[in-house]
Protein backbone atom coordinates (compact mmCIF):
# COMPACT_ATOMS: atom_id res chain seq x y z
CA UNK A 1 0.00 0.00 0.00
CA UNK A 2 1.46 3.10 -1.00
CA UNK A 3 1.06 6.86 1.06
CA UNK A 4 -0.68 8.09 -1.26
CA UNK A 5 -4.92 8.95 -1.02
CA UNK A 6 -6.92 9.68 -3.10
CA UNK A 7 -10.03 12.44 -2.31
CA UNK A 8 -13.37 11.51 -3.29
CA UNK A 9 -15.81 14.78 -3.02
CA UNK A 10 -19.98 12.98 -2.36
CA UNK A 11 -23.40 15.09 -3.26
CA UNK A 12 -23.69 15.96 0.36
CA UNK A 13 -19.84 17.44 0.53
CA UNK A 14 -18.65 15.19 2.57
CA UNK A 15 -14.82 14.54 1.66
CA UNK A 16 -13.27 11.01 1.63
CA UNK A 17 -10.01 9.61 1.79
CA UNK A 18 -9.34 6.45 -0.15
CA UNK A 19 -5.88 4.52 -0.35
CA UNK A 20 -4.07 4.19 -3.27
CA UNK A 21 -2.26 0.62 -3.81
CA UNK A 22 0.61 0.54 -6.29
CA UNK A 23 1.63 -2.87 -8.29
CA UNK A 24 4.84 -3.95 -8.95
CA UNK A 25 4.99 -2.25 -12.00
CA UNK A 26 3.91 1.27 -10.49
CA UNK A 27 0.22 0.46 -11.80
CA UNK A 28 -2.12 2.59 -9.16
CA UNK A 29 -5.67 1.51 -8.02
CA UNK A 30 -8.35 3.51 -5.53
CA UNK A 31 -9.03 1.04 -3.05
CA UNK A 32 -12.98 1.07 -2.45
CA UNK A 33 -13.01 -1.79 -0.17
CA UNK A 34 -14.31 0.35 2.47
CA UNK A 35 -16.61 2.69 0.13
CA UNK A 36 -19.70 1.41 1.13
CA UNK A 37 -19.57 1.17 4.42
CA UNK A 38 -18.07 4.14 5.00
CA UNK A 39 -20.49 6.37 2.57
CA UNK A 40 -23.39 3.97 1.91
CA UNK A 41 -22.08 4.16 -2.02
CA UNK A 42 -20.75 1.25 -4.49
CA UNK A 43 -19.37 2.19 -7.67
CA UNK A 44 -20.42 1.24 -11.11
CA UNK A 45 -18.28 -0.15 -14.20
CA UNK A 46 -20.31 -2.23 -16.29
CA UNK A 47 -18.09 -5.02 -18.34
CA UNK A 48 -15.59 -3.77 -15.48
CA UNK A 49 -12.57 -1.89 -17.32
CA UNK A 50 -11.79 0.17 -15.12
CA UNK A 51 -12.28 -2.65 -12.09
CA UNK A 52 -9.34 -4.60 -10.32
CA UNK A 53 -10.93 -7.55 -9.06
CA UNK A 54 -7.87 -8.62 -6.88
CA UNK A 55 -3.94 -8.58 -6.49
CA UNK A 56 -2.24 -11.15 -8.34
CA UNK A 57 1.24 -12.28 -9.15
CA UNK A 58 1.23 -14.37 -12.58
CA UNK A 59 0.46 -11.80 -15.49
CA UNK A 60 1.53 -8.40 -16.37
CA UNK A 61 -0.16 -6.51 -19.51
CA UNK A 62 0.82 -3.09 -20.73
CA UNK A 63 -2.10 -2.84 -22.72
CA UNK A 64 -1.13 0.81 -24.31
CA UNK A 65 2.52 -0.66 -24.88
CA UNK A 66 1.52 -4.43 -26.03
CA UNK A 67 3.45 -5.72 -23.32
CA UNK A 68 2.78 -9.31 -21.88
CA UNK A 69 4.99 -11.41 -19.63
CA UNK A 70 4.25 -14.57 -17.67
CA UNK A 71 5.94 -14.48 -13.58
CA UNK A 72 8.14 -11.40 -15.36
CA UNK A 73 9.21 -13.33 -18.53
CA UNK A 74 8.27 -11.83 -21.56
CA UNK A 75 5.87 -13.58 -23.61
CA UNK A 76 8.29 -13.21 -26.82
CA UNK A 77 11.55 -14.71 -24.88
CA UNK A 78 9.18 -17.78 -23.25
CA UNK A 79 7.81 -18.45 -26.35
CA UNK A 80 11.04 -18.63 -29.15
CA UNK A 81 12.60 -20.47 -25.68
CA UNK A 82 10.95 -22.28 -23.52
CA UNK A 83 7.95 -25.18 -23.83
CA UNK A 84 4.52 -25.56 -23.01
CA UNK A 85 4.90 -28.08 -20.31
CA UNK A 86 7.53 -25.41 -18.91
CA UNK A 87 6.16 -22.47 -18.85
CA UNK A 88 2.91 -24.13 -17.24
CA UNK A 89 4.98 -24.92 -13.96
CA UNK A 90 6.23 -21.27 -14.29
CA UNK A 91 2.59 -20.26 -14.36
CA UNK A 92 1.22 -22.58 -11.65
CA UNK A 93 4.70 -22.57 -9.26
CA UNK A 94 6.10 -18.94 -9.56
CA UNK A 95 9.61 -19.84 -11.10
CA UNK A 96 11.02 -21.44 -13.58
CA UNK A 97 11.86 -25.77 -13.07
CA UNK A 98 15.02 -26.58 -12.39
CA UNK A 99 15.87 -29.57 -14.99
CA UNK A 100 14.84 -32.25 -12.21
CA UNK A 101 11.44 -29.87 -10.98
CA UNK A 102 10.62 -30.20 -14.99
CA UNK A 103 11.37 -33.87 -15.52
CA UNK A 104 9.18 -34.45 -12.27
CA UNK A 105 6.02 -32.16 -13.51
CA UNK A 106 6.29 -34.30 -16.76
CA UNK A 107 6.68 -37.31 -15.57
CA UNK A 108 3.42 -36.74 -13.26
CA UNK A 109 1.67 -35.47 -16.35
CA UNK A 110 2.51 -38.56 -18.21
CA UNK A 111 1.09 -40.96 -16.51
CA UNK A 112 -2.12 -39.26 -15.77
CA UNK A 113 -2.92 -38.61 -19.69
CA UNK A 114 -5.66 -41.86 -19.29
CA UNK A 115 -9.31 -41.13 -18.60
CA UNK A 116 -11.31 -43.78 -16.78
CA UNK A 117 -12.35 -46.13 -19.22
CA UNK A 118 -16.21 -45.07 -18.15
CA UNK A 119 -15.84 -41.57 -19.29
CA UNK A 120 -15.43 -43.42 -22.84
CA UNK A 121 -19.18 -44.17 -23.29
CA UNK A 122 -19.83 -40.52 -22.12
CA UNK A 123 -19.03 -39.80 -25.73
CA UNK A 124 -21.71 -42.30 -26.95
CA UNK A 125 -24.22 -39.98 -25.95
CA UNK A 126 -23.03 -36.68 -27.79
CA UNK A 127 -24.13 -36.34 -31.55
CA UNK A 128 -22.18 -36.46 -33.85
CA UNK A 129 -21.96 -32.84 -34.83
CA UNK A 130 -21.47 -31.63 -30.94
CA UNK A 131 -19.57 -28.72 -30.46
CA UNK A 132 -16.35 -29.81 -29.24
CA UNK A 133 -16.30 -26.88 -26.53
CA UNK A 134 -19.52 -28.84 -25.05
CA UNK A 135 -17.55 -32.34 -25.36
CA UNK A 136 -14.73 -30.27 -23.25
CA UNK A 137 -17.06 -28.67 -20.69
CA UNK A 138 -19.07 -31.93 -20.00
CA UNK A 139 -16.43 -34.57 -19.79
CA UNK A 140 -14.22 -32.09 -17.54
CA UNK A 141 -17.02 -31.52 -15.38
CA UNK A 142 -18.23 -35.42 -15.22
CA UNK A 143 -14.67 -35.59 -13.80
CA UNK A 144 -15.73 -34.12 -10.49
CA UNK A 145 -18.02 -37.68 -10.12
CA UNK A 146 -14.40 -39.57 -10.85
CA UNK A 147 -12.16 -37.80 -8.12
CA UNK A 148 -14.34 -37.48 -5.08
CA UNK A 149 -13.00 -37.46 -1.27
CA UNK A 150 -9.56 -37.84 -2.16
CA UNK A 151 -7.55 -37.40 0.53
CA UNK A 152 -5.15 -35.52 1.55
CA UNK A 153 -5.08 -31.62 2.39
CA UNK A 154 -6.98 -29.15 0.24
CA UNK A 155 -3.63 -28.11 -1.27
CA UNK A 156 -2.37 -31.75 -2.04
CA UNK A 157 -5.87 -32.60 -3.39
CA UNK A 158 -5.77 -29.29 -5.81
CA UNK A 159 -2.42 -30.08 -6.69
CA UNK A 160 -3.36 -33.43 -7.94
CA UNK A 161 -6.46 -32.49 -9.71
CA UNK A 162 -4.28 -29.90 -11.36
CA UNK A 163 -1.96 -32.43 -12.66
CA UNK A 164 -4.72 -34.46 -13.89
CA UNK A 165 -6.56 -31.68 -15.98
CA UNK A 166 -2.99 -31.06 -17.36
CA UNK A 167 -2.83 -34.65 -18.41
CA UNK A 168 -6.37 -35.34 -19.27
CA UNK A 169 -7.94 -32.03 -21.13
CA UNK A 170 -5.57 -33.29 -24.13
CA UNK A 171 -7.21 -36.88 -24.46
CA UNK A 172 -10.80 -35.84 -23.71
CA UNK A 173 -10.18 -32.81 -26.65
CA UNK A 174 -8.55 -35.50 -28.77
CA UNK A 175 -11.72 -37.59 -28.56
CA UNK A 176 -14.22 -35.30 -29.38
CA UNK A 177 -12.77 -34.89 -32.39
CA UNK A 178 -12.40 -38.67 -32.85
CA UNK A 179 -16.54 -39.22 -32.12
CA UNK A 180 -16.87 -35.73 -34.97
CA UNK A 181 -15.27 -37.68 -37.74
CA UNK A 182 -16.31 -41.60 -36.17
CA UNK A 183 -12.89 -42.97 -35.83
CA UNK A 184 -11.85 -45.22 -33.30
CA UNK A 185 -10.03 -43.24 -30.17
CA UNK A 186 -6.74 -42.76 -29.68
CA UNK A 187 -5.13 -43.72 -26.18
CA UNK A 188 -2.60 -41.87 -25.07
CA UNK A 189 0.89 -42.76 -25.98
CA UNK A 190 3.18 -41.01 -23.29
CA UNK A 191 7.09 -41.78 -25.02
CA UNK A 192 5.46 -39.01 -27.33
CA UNK A 193 5.98 -35.00 -25.96
CA UNK A 194 2.96 -33.42 -24.75
CA UNK A 195 1.86 -31.67 -28.26
CA UNK A 196 2.91 -34.45 -30.01
CA UNK A 197 0.44 -36.65 -28.31
CA UNK A 198 -2.43 -34.42 -28.62
CA UNK A 199 -1.89 -34.41 -32.57
CA UNK A 200 -1.32 -38.04 -32.24
CA UNK A 201 -4.08 -38.85 -30.30
CA UNK A 202 -5.94 -36.70 -33.00
CA UNK A 203 -5.14 -37.60 -35.86
CA UNK A 204 -3.10 -41.28 -35.15
CA UNK A 205 -5.21 -44.32 -36.46
CA UNK A 206 -5.20 -48.30 -35.61
CA UNK A 207 -4.26 -48.63 -38.99
CA UNK A 208 -1.51 -47.13 -39.97
CA UNK A 209 2.25 -45.17 -38.42
CA UNK A 210 1.46 -41.89 -37.38
CA UNK A 211 4.00 -39.31 -38.07
CA UNK A 212 3.92 -35.57 -37.68
CA UNK A 213 6.13 -32.45 -38.87
CA UNK A 214 8.13 -31.34 -35.98
CA UNK A 215 7.90 -27.99 -36.88
CA UNK A 216 4.10 -28.58 -36.28
CA UNK A 217 4.77 -30.06 -32.74
CA UNK A 218 6.49 -27.43 -32.73
CA UNK A 219 4.44 -24.88 -33.68
CA UNK A 220 1.64 -26.03 -31.97
CA UNK A 221 3.41 -26.17 -28.31
CA UNK A 222 4.71 -22.35 -29.33
CA UNK A 223 0.46 -21.54 -29.66
CA UNK A 224 -0.52 -23.19 -26.50
CA UNK A 225 2.43 -20.99 -24.40
CA UNK A 226 1.31 -17.68 -25.96
CA UNK A 227 -2.42 -18.86 -25.07
CA UNK A 228 -1.55 -19.90 -21.60
CA UNK A 229 -2.37 -17.04 -19.42
CA UNK A 230 -3.62 -13.35 -19.79
CA UNK A 231 -4.22 -12.00 -16.09
CA UNK A 232 -8.09 -11.28 -15.47
CA UNK A 233 -9.85 -12.12 -18.95
CA UNK A 234 -13.03 -13.40 -18.82
CA UNK A 235 -13.25 -16.91 -18.50
CA UNK A 236 -10.10 -16.53 -15.87
CA UNK A 237 -12.10 -14.06 -14.16
CA UNK A 238 -14.97 -16.89 -14.34
CA UNK A 239 -12.72 -19.72 -12.72
CA UNK A 240 -11.50 -17.43 -9.74
CA UNK A 241 -15.39 -16.67 -9.30
CA UNK A 242 -16.54 -19.70 -9.52
CA UNK A 243 -13.74 -20.64 -7.38
CA UNK A 244 -14.87 -18.60 -4.88
CA UNK A 245 -17.94 -20.63 -3.77
CA UNK A 246 -15.73 -23.01 -2.96
CA UNK A 247 -16.38 -25.37 -5.54
CA UNK A 248 -13.97 -28.51 -6.68
CA UNK A 249 -11.39 -27.44 -9.69
CA UNK A 250 -13.12 -29.36 -11.97
CA UNK A 251 -15.63 -27.18 -11.17
CA UNK A 252 -14.13 -24.15 -12.16
CA UNK A 253 -11.81 -25.20 -14.83
CA UNK A 254 -15.10 -26.08 -16.92
CA UNK A 255 -16.96 -22.78 -15.82
CA UNK A 256 -13.70 -21.03 -17.43
CA UNK A 257 -14.12 -23.40 -20.87
CA UNK A 258 -17.73 -22.37 -20.73
CA UNK A 259 -17.05 -18.72 -20.93
CA UNK A 260 -14.32 -18.99 -23.35
CA UNK A 261 -16.17 -19.89 -25.70
CA UNK A 262 -18.43 -17.07 -26.55
CA UNK A 263 -17.25 -14.77 -29.84
CA UNK A 264 -15.87 -11.98 -28.13
CA UNK A 265 -13.35 -13.99 -26.55
CA UNK A 266 -11.64 -17.63 -27.22
CA UNK A 267 -14.39 -18.29 -29.93
CA UNK A 268 -13.42 -15.36 -31.94
CA UNK A 269 -10.39 -17.99 -33.38
CA UNK A 270 -13.20 -20.27 -34.90
CA UNK A 271 -15.02 -16.88 -36.55
CA UNK A 272 -11.88 -15.59 -38.10
CA UNK A 273 -11.33 -17.99 -40.06
CA UNK A 274 -14.79 -18.59 -40.99
CA UNK A 275 -14.52 -14.93 -41.94
CA UNK A 276 -11.89 -15.00 -44.21
CA UNK A 277 -13.24 -18.01 -45.79
CA UNK A 278 -16.16 -16.45 -46.61
CA UNK A 279 -14.81 -13.36 -47.74
CA UNK A 280 -12.09 -15.32 -50.10
CA UNK A 281 -15.73 -16.95 -51.37
CA UNK A 282 -17.49 -13.64 -51.66
CA UNK A 283 -14.54 -12.21 -54.05
CA UNK A 284 -12.43 -11.08 -51.67
CA UNK A 285 -13.08 -7.68 -51.36
CA UNK A 286 -11.68 -6.57 -48.36
CA UNK A 287 -12.81 -3.28 -48.69
CA UNK A 288 -16.47 -4.26 -48.48
CA UNK A 289 -15.92 -5.96 -45.05
CA UNK A 290 -14.38 -2.87 -44.20
CA UNK A 291 -17.03 -0.81 -44.73
CA UNK A 292 -19.48 -3.28 -43.39
CA UNK A 293 -17.06 -3.03 -39.91
CA UNK A 294 -17.64 0.37 -39.26
CA UNK A 295 -21.23 0.75 -39.73
CA UNK A 296 -22.81 -0.16 -36.64
CA UNK A 297 -25.80 -0.90 -38.41
CA UNK A 298 -24.54 -4.20 -40.50
CA UNK A 299 -24.55 -5.79 -37.14
CA UNK A 300 -21.13 -7.28 -38.18
CA UNK A 301 -17.54 -6.49 -36.46
CA UNK A 302 -14.05 -7.54 -37.81
CA UNK A 303 -13.25 -10.90 -35.91
CA UNK A 304 -9.66 -11.32 -34.71
CA UNK A 305 -9.36 -7.32 -34.79
CA UNK A 306 -9.87 -4.98 -31.10
CA UNK A 307 -8.87 -6.06 -27.71
CA UNK A 308 -10.36 -4.40 -24.39
CA UNK A 309 -6.99 -4.27 -22.89
CA UNK A 310 -4.30 -4.13 -25.81
CA UNK A 311 -4.24 -0.64 -27.66
CA UNK A 312 -1.26 -0.63 -29.29
CA UNK A 313 -0.71 -4.18 -30.60
CA UNK A 314 -0.96 -7.57 -29.57
CA UNK A 315 2.41 -9.08 -29.02
CA UNK A 316 1.29 -12.46 -29.26
CA UNK A 317 -0.40 -11.63 -32.80
CA UNK A 318 2.90 -10.40 -33.95
CA UNK A 319 4.31 -13.58 -32.66
CA UNK A 320 1.85 -15.91 -34.63
CA UNK A 321 1.86 -13.45 -37.68
CA UNK A 322 5.53 -14.66 -38.06
CA UNK A 323 5.24 -18.67 -36.80
CA UNK A 324 2.36 -18.41 -39.73
CA UNK A 325 4.51 -17.09 -42.27
CA UNK A 326 7.44 -19.59 -41.79
CA UNK A 327 5.08 -22.38 -41.21
CA UNK A 328 2.76 -21.89 -44.58
CA UNK A 329 6.05 -21.45 -46.22
CA UNK A 330 7.98 -24.51 -45.63
CA UNK A 331 4.81 -26.53 -45.93
CA UNK A 332 4.73 -24.83 -49.37
CA UNK A 333 0.96 -24.14 -48.99
CA UNK A 334 -0.74 -21.15 -50.63
CA UNK A 335 -3.43 -20.51 -48.21
CA UNK A 336 -6.04 -18.03 -49.97
CA UNK A 337 -7.15 -16.73 -46.50
CA UNK A 338 -3.51 -15.92 -45.46
CA UNK A 339 -3.36 -13.27 -48.60
CA UNK A 340 -7.40 -11.88 -47.29
CA UNK A 341 -5.87 -11.71 -43.58
CA UNK A 342 -2.85 -9.76 -44.58
CA UNK A 343 -5.21 -7.01 -47.19
CA UNK A 344 -7.74 -7.20 -43.94
CA UNK A 345 -5.04 -6.15 -41.77
CA UNK A 346 -3.46 -3.49 -43.72
CA UNK A 347 -6.99 -2.11 -45.06
CA UNK A 348 -7.86 -1.63 -41.15
CA UNK A 349 -4.59 -0.03 -40.25
CA UNK A 350 -4.85 2.44 -42.43
CA UNK A 351 -8.33 3.33 -41.78
CA UNK A 352 -9.65 5.91 -39.76
CA UNK A 353 -12.05 4.41 -37.87
CA UNK A 354 -9.87 1.29 -36.72
CA UNK A 355 -6.94 3.74 -35.79
CA UNK A 356 -9.03 6.16 -33.67
CA UNK A 357 -10.33 3.17 -31.67
CA UNK A 358 -6.98 1.49 -31.41
CA UNK A 359 -8.44 -1.74 -33.30
CA UNK A 360 -5.39 -4.10 -33.83
CA UNK A 361 -5.38 -7.96 -34.57
CA UNK A 362 -5.75 -9.78 -31.46
CA UNK A 363 -4.34 -13.42 -30.69
CA UNK A 364 -6.58 -14.94 -32.66
CA UNK A 365 -6.54 -12.74 -36.07
CA UNK A 366 -3.87 -15.23 -37.38
CA UNK A 367 -4.19 -18.64 -34.88
CA UNK A 368 -6.59 -20.07 -37.02
CA UNK A 369 -4.60 -20.37 -40.46
CA UNK A 370 -1.77 -21.65 -38.14
CA UNK A 371 -4.69 -24.23 -36.72
CA UNK A 372 -5.71 -25.05 -40.33
CA UNK A 373 -2.18 -25.78 -41.29
CA UNK A 374 -1.74 -28.43 -38.85
CA UNK A 375 -5.40 -29.56 -39.79
CA UNK A 376 -6.78 -28.88 -36.70
CA UNK A 377 -11.25 -28.70 -37.50
CA UNK A 378 -12.27 -25.17 -37.30
CA UNK A 379 -14.37 -26.14 -34.75
CA UNK A 380 -11.93 -27.34 -32.60
CA UNK A 381 -9.87 -24.11 -32.75
CA UNK A 382 -11.19 -22.92 -29.36
CA UNK A 383 -10.82 -26.32 -27.80
CA UNK A 384 -6.91 -25.59 -28.51
CA UNK A 385 -7.06 -22.02 -26.77
CA UNK A 386 -8.68 -24.13 -24.14
CA UNK A 387 -5.63 -26.25 -23.81
CA UNK A 388 -3.13 -23.54 -23.54
CA UNK A 389 -5.66 -21.17 -20.96
CA UNK A 390 -5.11 -24.32 -18.99
CA UNK A 391 -2.29 -23.96 -16.69
CA UNK A 392 -3.27 -19.79 -16.68
CA UNK A 393 -7.00 -20.92 -14.87
CA UNK A 394 -4.72 -23.61 -12.78
CA UNK A 395 -2.96 -20.88 -11.71
CA UNK A 396 -5.76 -18.16 -10.94
CA UNK A 397 -7.48 -21.08 -9.24
CA UNK A 398 -4.59 -21.77 -6.72
CA UNK A 399 -3.84 -17.85 -6.42
CA UNK A 400 -6.99 -17.33 -5.41
CA UNK A 401 -7.27 -19.93 -3.06
CA UNK A 402 -4.01 -19.56 -1.27
CA UNK A 403 -4.77 -15.63 -0.73
CA UNK A 404 -5.77 -15.23 2.84
CA UNK A 405 -7.77 -12.17 1.60
CA UNK A 406 -10.23 -14.19 -0.25
CA UNK A 407 -13.88 -13.88 -0.44
CA UNK A 408 -16.64 -15.07 -1.82
CA UNK A 409 -16.80 -12.90 -5.37
CA UNK A 410 -20.33 -11.32 -5.40
CA UNK A 411 -20.48 -7.81 -7.37
CA UNK A 412 -23.32 -5.35 -6.48
CA UNK A 413 -25.48 -3.27 -8.52
CA UNK A 414 -27.93 -0.48 -9.13
CA UNK A 415 -31.31 -1.46 -9.13
CA UNK A 416 -33.58 0.08 -11.56
CA UNK A 417 -36.76 -2.32 -11.49
CA UNK A 418 -39.88 -1.39 -9.91
CA UNK A 419 -40.18 -0.16 -6.76
CA UNK A 420 -42.45 -1.94 -4.06
CA UNK A 421 -46.58 -2.59 -5.35
CA UNK A 422 -48.87 -4.05 -4.42
CA UNK A 423 -49.43 -7.99 -5.84
CA UNK A 424 -52.78 -8.32 -7.71
CA UNK A 425 -54.46 -11.21 -7.73
CA UNK A 426 -54.45 -13.40 -10.91
CA UNK A 427 -58.08 -12.91 -11.70
CA UNK A 428 -58.09 -9.16 -11.05
CA UNK A 429 -55.18 -8.66 -13.71
N1 LIG B 1 -14.80 -4.51 -35.61
C1 LIG B 1 -15.39 -3.29 -35.74
N2 LIG B 1 -15.55 -2.40 -34.74
C2 LIG B 1 -15.10 -2.78 -33.53
C3 LIG B 1 -14.46 -4.02 -33.31
C4 LIG B 1 -14.32 -4.90 -34.41
N3 LIG B 1 -13.74 -6.10 -34.26
N4 LIG B 1 -14.11 -4.12 -32.01
C5 LIG B 1 -14.49 -2.99 -31.42
N5 LIG B 1 -15.10 -2.16 -32.33
C6 LIG B 1 -15.59 -0.79 -32.09
C7 LIG B 1 -16.92 -0.82 -31.34
O1 LIG B 1 -18.02 -0.81 -32.23
C8 LIG B 1 -16.82 0.47 -30.55
O2 LIG B 1 -17.06 1.54 -31.44
P1 LIG B 1 -17.78 2.90 -30.90
O3 LIG B 1 -16.81 3.50 -29.91
O4 LIG B 1 -17.99 3.72 -32.12
O5 LIG B 1 -19.07 2.47 -30.26
C9 LIG B 1 -15.34 0.54 -30.16
O6 LIG B 1 -14.65 -0.16 -31.21
C10 LIG B 1 -15.02 -0.10 -28.81
O7 LIG B 1 -15.53 -1.43 -28.82
P2 LIG B 1 -16.10 -2.19 -27.55
O8 LIG B 1 -16.97 -3.30 -27.99
O9 LIG B 1 -16.69 -1.19 -26.60
O10 LIG B 1 -14.75 -2.71 -26.91
P3 LIG B 1 -14.62 -3.84 -25.80
O11 LIG B 1 -13.34 -3.58 -25.11
O12 LIG B 1 -15.86 -3.89 -24.96
O13 LIG B 1 -14.57 -5.21 -26.62
C11 LIG B 1 -13.74 -6.97 -27.98
C12 LIG B 1 -13.40 -5.86 -26.97
C13 LIG B 1 -14.90 -7.83 -27.45
C14 LIG B 1 -12.52 -7.85 -28.16
C15 LIG B 1 -14.15 -6.32 -29.32
O14 LIG B 1 -13.05 -5.57 -29.84
C16 LIG B 1 -14.65 -7.32 -30.35
O15 LIG B 1 -15.84 -7.61 -30.40
N6 LIG B 1 -13.74 -7.90 -31.22
C17 LIG B 1 -14.10 -8.92 -32.15
C18 LIG B 1 -14.13 -10.29 -31.47
C19 LIG B 1 -12.75 -10.77 -31.10
O16 LIG B 1 -11.83 -10.73 -31.89
N7 LIG B 1 -12.62 -11.29 -29.88
C20 LIG B 1 -11.36 -11.87 -29.39
C21 LIG B 1 -10.72 -10.99 -28.37
S1 LIG B 1 -9.16 -11.63 -27.90
C22 LIG B 1 -9.51 -12.90 -26.87
O17 LIG B 1 -10.41 -12.92 -26.11
C23 LIG B 1 -8.69 -13.98 -26.97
Amino acid sequence: MSEEKASVTLPDGKVIELPVVEGSEQEKAIDISALRSQTGYITLDPGYGNTGSCDSAITFIDGEKGILRYRGYKIEDLAEQSSFLETSYLLINGKLPTAAELQSFEDKIRIHTLLHEDVKSFYDGFPRDAHPMSILASVVISLSSFYQNEEGSPEEVSYLNSIRLMAKLPTIAAWAYKKSVGHPFTYPDNDRSYSENLLYMMFGLPVERFEVDPLIVEVLDTLLILHADHEQNCSTSTVRIVRSSGVNLFAAIASGICALWGWRHGGANQRVIEMLTHIQEDGGDVKKYIEMAKDKESGFRLMGFGHRVYKNHDPRASVIRKKCEQVLAKLNSNDPTLDIARKLEDAALNDDYFKERNLYPNVDFYSGILYRAMNIPVNAFTVMFALGRLPGWIAHAKEYTEDPKNRIGRPRQVYTGNVERAYTPIAER
